[in-house]
């Protein structure tokens, strides 16, 4: 009897870890398998996957802007990381990866950032004009 708390908590505790663990993975695949042949290596000069000094005065651009701007398409960075099917939501996701291992510390973006971006993605399409 006494042991059915203990695993209850424990379930809880591995269902926790798995959940986060697919989160972190599905960043992790996109980045892997649509920024890292640009990122992995820097090609173009792209922003190389863990130069954080590179890195930091984008990551102070805030999450928001940054993600807008990158899924638009920022000079030689083509809009969508190149892959017309890959959704905002996805995008976010490779760069909040991208993000966390070259100095900073964002969150997968939940409703309310969500909104922010598209705001802010509707202004760039708004005014096209690259920085
Ligand atoms: C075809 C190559 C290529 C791919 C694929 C690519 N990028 Fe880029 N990216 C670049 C280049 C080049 C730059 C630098 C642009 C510049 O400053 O001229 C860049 C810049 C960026 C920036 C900084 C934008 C800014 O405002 O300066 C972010 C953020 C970014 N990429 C995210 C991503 C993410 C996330 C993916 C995958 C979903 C991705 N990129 C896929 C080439 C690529």
């Amino acid at each position: 009897m006494r042991s059915k708390p203990v695993f209850f908590l424990l379930s809880c505790l591995l269902g926790l870890s798995a959940s986060n663990l697919a989160l972190a993975q599905s960043g992790e695949n996109t980045y892997k398998q649509v920024c890292a042949s640009c990122h992995g290596s820097g090609v173009l000069n792209a922003p190389k996957f863990g130069d954080k000094a590179k890195w930091a005065p984008l990551i102070a651009e805030g999450q928001a802007t940054l993600t807008a701007h990158a899924y638009f398409g920022v000079r030689a960075m083509p809009p969508k990381g190149g892959n017309p099917n890959l959704s905002i939501e996805g995008f976010s996701d490779a760069l909040v990866y991208m993000v966390n291992n070259s100095g900073g510390n964002w969150k997968t973006p939940d409703a309310k950032m969500l909104a922010a971006i598209n705001k802010e993605l509707e202004a760039r399409k708004a005014n096209p004009k690259k920085p």
